[in-house]
């Protein structure tokens, strides 16, 4: 309970999406192995990944819903290795085949970690994604190794597609990860699991 407001502690602090309680509450109860925190040597959250399923998407697909560290620790590796336990637990939990998110066309520092750092591709721009305008980049990850796509996929591993195309306007002010349920996030309104230890990353 204490981790769940310090996440959201701290993406009050880092980014204009932010969640009510409830929706921090919904992703831990119903996939509380895609909930990682990281902690400086006194035990206080500076960084979070918030993740979920989507189980009913026709290829089962992780999805980031949201990822943020704080000021004073960024640029350590701290964002890579939330991510990276993330995706591991997508994978070997619930066998997802990607990892999605979005992000914001303007956001350098986190489209770099996520393309050149972590292998996103971009599958699709989303005009207007943001409550305040900005398009959104629609990003993939394949977590799978090339062999097992051939299964997954129709033998067409890496479907990311470095275009812009369908429009699809939700008017959701999430960051990363419209939730298709009551507990959207709302602006203004304000998600833990296995602790990543920041000491690891120095
Ligand atoms: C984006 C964010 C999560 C990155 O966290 P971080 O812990 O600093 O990231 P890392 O230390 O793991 O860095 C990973 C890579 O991204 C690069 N990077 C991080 N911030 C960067 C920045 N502002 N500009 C350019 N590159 C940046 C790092 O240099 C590193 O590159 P390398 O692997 O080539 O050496 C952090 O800046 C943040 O919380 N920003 C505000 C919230 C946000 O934008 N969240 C993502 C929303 S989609």
């Amino acid at each position: 309970m204490e981790d769940l407001l310090a996440m959201q502690r701290c993406n009050l602090l880092c980014l204009p999406e932010n969640y009510q309680l409830k929706y921090y509450f919904y992703h831990i109860l119903s996939w509380p192995q895609l909930l990682f925190v990281a902690e400086d040597y006194n035990g206080k959250i500076v960084g979070y990944v918030l993740a979920k399923m989507e189980e009913e998407a026709t290829e089962v697909h992780g999805h980031i819903t949201s990822l943020a560290v704080a000021r004073t620790h960024r640029k350590l590796g701290v964002a890579t290795k939330l991510m990276e336990a993330a995706h591991r637990a997508m994978e070997e939990v619930f066998g997802s085949v990607y990892a999605s998110l979005h992000v914001r066309v303007m956001n350098k520092g986190a489209f770099h970690l996520y393309t050149e750092t972590l292998g996103y591709q971009i599958h699709d721009r989303e005009p207007h994604y943001y409550a305040d305008g900005e398009d959104a980049y629609d990003m993939r990850k394949y977590l799978k190794p090339a062999s097992a796509l051939g299964a997954a996929n129709g033998g067409t591993p890496g479907k990311a597609k470095e275009d812009a195309g369908k429009q699809q306007v939700d008017g959701s002010t999430a960051q990363q990860g419209k939730p298709a349920d009551d507990a959207r996030p709302k602006s203004g309104d304000k998600a833990r699991r296995p602790k990543v230890a920041v000491d690891e990353v120095d």
